[in-house]
């Protein structure tokens, strides 16, 4: 039994250690839930690091590529410290929206219906969409409606994927079963290498196709025109941000740095 005196004192000393409790479930609830706050002069650059050369990990694991050190060059200039995170392209715009991330540095092409979601640069980049296969495969792709013969593979969420299916699954040409969706185009391309009981051919950007057939195994059967242009992607009406990026585009452009860079990875 306490006395009313030896009472008091405990409950005082509990109420001492209850505000620092409050401060520090504040303080794990925050970072659980990524409010810690953010430097106003860091920006989160989100990309799906398996296109090359745009944008793909090194032998180090680092995460590098053409599009990685644009927006790099372009975020610094303007005084931002920059953090790229690997993100499947599938959960890029969901990450832009959700302010996970505040760019896109993708490859990411330039469609209406993006243009919806979100807002883009000005274009960096054309493209077209390429189909490669196995090199000596016996897949036998001369035309588009060869495709049909074979399982298709391309990443979900992509401007390719969306090409196989408005042309050829949606129109019946290609037995749905025979489309195959990945998260990523890397895995893709490994399937392709095992043969075409997995996949037999995929259709992917034209510049990262060339990037994919120079490291060998696979080549280039098919070109389809589809008239792209990549944009980097910022959260729909961050216009100082769009604005940033498109000023720093054009100053990078107009110097040797842009000429270097297209070298570096566009070279072979
Ligand atoms: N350009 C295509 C698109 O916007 C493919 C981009 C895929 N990018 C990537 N990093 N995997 O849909």
């Amino acid at each position: 039994m306490f006395s009313w005196g030896e009472k008091k004192m405990i409950n005082t000393k509990k109420k001492l250690l209850v505000v620092p409790l409050i401060l520090a479930l504040v303080v794990v609830a925050m970072s659980l839930s990524g409010c810690t706050q953010k430097p106003a002069n860091k920006i989160i650059v989100g990309t799906s690091a398996d296109f090359p050369p745009f944008e793909f990990t090194d032998a180090n694991g680092a995460i590098v590529g053409f599009d990685v050190e644009l927006i790099t060059k372009i975020l610094t200039d303007q005084g931002y410290t920059v953090e790229v995170q690997d993100i499947g392209f599938d959960s890029l715009i969901p990450a832009l929206q959700t302010g996970k991330i505040d760019v896109i540095a993708a490859a990411m092409t330039i469609t209406d219906e993006r243009k919806g979601q979100l807002d883009f640069s000005d274009p960096y980049y054309d493209a077209n969409q390429a189909v490669l296969v196995k090199i000596g495969s016996d897949v036998n792709i001369m035309t588009e409606d060869d495709l049909a013969n074979y399982i298709i593979g391309a990443q979900t969420g992509t401007t390719g994927w969306g090409w196989v299916n408005d042309t050829l699954v949606a129109t019946g040409t290609l037995n749905s079963d025979n489309f195959s969706s990945y998260d990523l185009y890397t895995d893709a391309v490994a399937d392709l290498i095992v043969g075409p009981s997995r996949v037999g051919a995929i259709v992917i950007d034209s510049p990262v196709a060339k990037a994919f057939a120079d490291m060998g195994y696979v080549k280039i059967v098919l070109n389809i025109t589809t008239n792209e242009s990549y944009g980097f992607g910022v959260l729909k009406g961050n216009s100082e941000l769009q604005t940033k990026i498109n000023e720093g585009l054009t100053a990078v452009m107009a110097t040797s740095y842009w000429e270097d860079l297209v070298t570096k990875y566009f070279a072979s």
